[in-house]
């Protein structure tokens, strides 16, 4: 966040605590739970959302150096994330192209890529360079057999991906104005120092509501949170679809007393932006933490992926004991608390109970995601608000 803006934040922010308010939407806003629990609805989705548009899929740092790679299985389709010997992002299906097996597995540096199953051997830019038994594939060039490459970029410290062969997509105008206050992070700085893999029975979309609002901080995360930050009261700008919510700390008093260009606001705050539909990119205490969702394989399962990245390289061991404390404390809150209410929410929307739920006017980044995904699906969704 550059400098002039961390200003207007914080004006706004100690606005919201003299005044005891918060970031207000227009109007109570109805959720169809139909959104959460459809198999229509979801294959919809799927195709929408996971197939094509470009899908944020880590940060620059998972791919630490020339010929190193990574593969990635949440998008439902198998990706080789890859960087070539001069430096290039590039991602490919991770499927050979003689009988489909993956050809890498994990992550971390090779000259190419050798599959398991019949030693079919490909360079780190996909091309094919060796079959054994070479006549006996004579009759298909070689050179039509390289992996299938997707679209993809590497923009202001984040990896983008498209799932589809083919559909190309222009990253700046696909993150408009939110590319610029990306860009004030410098991401590509950042050193990825560990990440887990989630499971949870809720509907992706309810992961990420999770993260959307203040007003349960005192209450859900009396016991943890609540001491940390204010409670119900956040700022909240949309960048067309994307969207920013920012928290203020209680050490944002500190501000008091020094004059408005000495302010530097990100110590005080937590930023959470949303890279819609499925990405929350969240800055605290000059650590971010990447969220990556996804669908399971039923509307009321999700897969995600959370990532810690460290402002440098954790190098010693009161590094190490620094960052997987912070890891752990949020580990603790998301699986301890949020999680269980979530999942305690996606059993009683099958129930009889409401066929709506509702974001008050002091949920505004609810109001805002459910709305832009609800617009994107389109009609044909059978459903009424
Ligand atoms: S499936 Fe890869 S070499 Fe046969
Ligand atoms: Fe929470």
């Amino acid at each position: 966040m550059r400098h002039a803006e961390q200003i207007t934040v914080a004006k706004q922010l100690l606005r919201f605590i003299d005044t005891e308010t918060t970031a207000l939407g227009a109007e109570v806003y109805r959720q169809p739970i139909a959104e959460y629990t459809s198999s229509a609805i979801a294959a919809h989705e799927a195709q929408t959302f996971f197939r094509e548009q470009p899908l944020c899929v880590g940060l620059s740092h998972d791919l630490p150096g020339p010929n190193s790679f990574r593969t990635h299985d949440l998008t439902g389709v198998p990706l080789l994330l890859v960087r070539t010997a001069d430096g290039k992002f590039k991602a490919y299906l991770n499927v050979c192209r003689h009988r489909g097996a993956r050809v890498a597995e994990g992550c971390g540096t090779s000259r190419g890529f050798t599959c398991p199953y019949h030693a079919w051997v490909y360079g780190m830019d996909g091309v094919l360079i060796n079959r054994p038994d070479e006549p006996s594939f004579v009759d298909v060039e070689r050179a039509t057999l390289s992996l299938r490459e997707l679209p993809a970029a590497e923009q202001h410290g984040l990896l983008w991906v498209c799932p589809t062969p083919g559909r190309n997509f222009d990253i700046d105008a696909w993150l408009g104005p939110l590319g610029d206050e990306l860009a004030s992070y410098h991401l590509s700085a950042f050193q990825h120092y560990a990440s887990r893999d989630l499971k949870r029975d809720m509907n992706w979309k309810l992961v990420i509501d999770t993260f959307l609002e203040s007003y349960h901080f005192c209450v859900l995360h009396k016991q943890s949170i609540c001491s940390i930050f204010h409670h119900n009261l956040a700022t909240f700008d949309a960048y067309g679809e994307h969207f920013r919510l920012v928290s203020p700390r209680k050490t944002i008093h500190d501000l008091a007393g020094q004059t408005e260009q000495d302010w530097r606001l990100l110590p005080h705050i937590v930023v959470i932006y949303v890279l819609f539909p499925n990405t929350v990119l969240v800055w605290q205490g000059a650590q971010v933490e990447l969220w990556q969702i996804y669908p399971g394989p039923t509307p009321d399962e999700s897969r995600f992926r959370l990532t810690l990245y460290s402002p440098e390289p954790a190098l010693t061991d009161s590094a190490k004991r620094h960052w997987d404390k912070n890891l752990d404390l949020v580990l603790h809150v998301v699986e301890n608390e949020d999680f269980p209410v979530g999942e305690g929410i996606q059993g009683g929307m099958h129930s009889a109970a409401q066929t709506h739920t509702l974001f008050g006017r002091n949920e505004p980044g609810l109001a805002h995601y459910h709305h832009c995904i609800t617009q994107r699906l389109g009609e044909g969704t059978g459903v009424t608000r």
